[in-house]
């Protein structure tokens, strides 16, 4: 790689600008590093007279990114827009048919695109590097294609998403409902303000997880029907009950081979308050790696925000300045395999059960008459009654059932009259 190095930003929202100031603050660290002199030569966003964090150089101001490429001798170029498809594809694309380098930190790019993109970078002679997209500032790609290259990784699984960490963390904490907690994550920056829905229902964490399971069991991203449910439905009372039980909730992504099948999850566990996942606490993420021969490792980190994001972002560049053309994935696309998925109807999982009910009688015995028809055996009951309005709380931890066998249980539920809602269904985690 030549000497100069220019480098094109496009996005300059959070994340991009506190890029564009960090490049800018660190050319002297960089080319003492590698010998590269870097200099930003094109920036692009949506709306060029926004009010921004840093100053921005208006002259290499470029509304529509893709006319950089024509004006431009670009070097590597950092996709912060944020679109899974439409013009962050476009750019990313462009960029790699036009052997520039690529550096993003786009997990839903990565996530429905990622191979396309990386068989595209391969083909061209190019890098594509997405550290950032997973875990904000933990190196988990890097140490998943380095560190960790030669085991046999089974199982990868963690707290991939910093905004549900905090919100639950703080409902324990605070004793403060879901909504308020939501609020004041918005407030401090933790939550974005328009719509948290992707943070909150899942989906951010899912993408994380597709991106570890290609990377850790040397596969296509997997593109099959998963459980992936989020936290929007956790109350209050759930985190109280669980606290007094020893446990807490956690939202976990999940990957692992099982008979030679893929599953992949995101949904919210009760970890014990004794494990180390238990007490990754706030806006910390976790990525637990098991593999062979090198055991159980664990990194642990500020998993969103410019700065940690930007650190992933920097290391990114300094891979690539210091030289060779690395696999986005580790191992080339055409030996990356296809594996079959496992049939998340048979995940098997304890279960604590949240039922809300007429405070009459009968109601407890109906509730384990229908498990014990599904063989669904009880390991604790906890019911508390709240006669003043005639109500009773009654959460049931099971035994280990399957996914299909405890939904089949569960149906009739829907339309009971002495149950006022359907009940209240967390994972166990083990
Ligand atoms: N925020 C985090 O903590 C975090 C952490 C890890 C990864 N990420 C990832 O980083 C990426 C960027 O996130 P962000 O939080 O920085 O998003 P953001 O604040 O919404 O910024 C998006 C930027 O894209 C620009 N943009 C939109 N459409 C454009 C277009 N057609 N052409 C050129 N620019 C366009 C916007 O321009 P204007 O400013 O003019 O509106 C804005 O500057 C996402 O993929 C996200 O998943 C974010």
């Amino acid at each position: 790689m030549k000497n100069n190095i220019n480098i094109a930003i496009v996005g300059l929202g959070q994340i991009g600008i506190y890029l564009y100031n960090e490049l800018n603050k660190k050319k002297k660290g960089i080319e003492a590093k590698t010998g590269k002199k870097i200099k930003i030569v094109a920036i692009s966003a949506k709306n060029k007279n926004k009010k921004r964090k840093f100053k921005i150089d208006k002259k290499i101001f470029y509304l529509n990114p893709l006319t950089i490429f024509k004006s431009k001798k670009i070097d590597i170029l950092f996709e912060s827009i944020g679109q899974s498809d439409g013009i962050s594809k476009k750019i990313v694309e462009t960029a790699l048919r036009n052997k520039i380098n690529v550096i993003t930190p786009n997990k839903a790019l990565i996530a429905k695109h990622g191979d396309y993109l990386a068989n595209l970078a391969e083909k061209n002679n190019v890098n594509l590097e997405f550290e950032a997209s997973v875990a904000g500032g933990i190196p988990i790609l890097r140490t998943i294609k380095e560190g960790l290259a030669t085991n046999k990784i089974n199982k990868i699984y963690g707290i991939l998403n910093g905004t549900t960490n905090y919100i639950l963390t703080e409902m324990e904490k605070t004793n403060e409902n879901f909504d308020k907690v939501l609020k004041k994550a918005q407030l401090l920056g933790y939550a974005e303000p328009g719509n948290p829905k992707l943070d909150l229902n899942g989906f951010d964490a899912f993408a994380k997880i597709r991106i570890l399971s290609a990377l850790s069991f040397n596969t296509k991203i997997s593109k099959s029907k998963c459980i992936m449910e989020g936290i929007q439905n956790i109350k209050l009372e759930d985190i109280k009950i669980a606290s007094q039980l020893g446990l807490r909730v956690k939202l976990l992504g999940i990957s692992k081979i099982i008979d030679g099948h893929l599953f992949e999850t995101v949904h919210p566990c009760l970890v014990s308050k004794n494990t180390y996942i238990g007490n990754v606490n706030g806006v910390m993420n976790a990525v637990i790696t098991e593999g062979k021969p090198v055991g159980e490792s664990v990194l642990q980190g500020e998993g969103a925000g410019p700065g940690p994001t930007s650190s992933s972002l920097l290391s990114d560049l300094l891979s690539i300045l210091r030289g060779n053309v690395k696999l986005p994935f580790g191992i080339s696309f055409s030996k990356r395999k296809t594996i079959k998925p496992f049939n998340n109807d048979n995940y098997v999982n304890s279960l604590y059960l949240r039922f809300e009910v007429k405070d009459k009688q009968g109601v407890l015995s109906l509730i384990t008459n229908r498990l014990a028809k599904y063989k669904i055996s009880v390991k604790r009951i906890i019911q508390t009654p709240d006669k003043k309005n005639k109500k009773a709380t009654i959460v049931i931890i099971t035994h280990k059932t399957t996914e299909i066998n405890a939904k089949n249980c569960l149906s009739i539920f829907k339309k009971n009259k002495n149950i006022l809602k359907f009940p209240t269904l967390i994972r166990l985690y083990s």
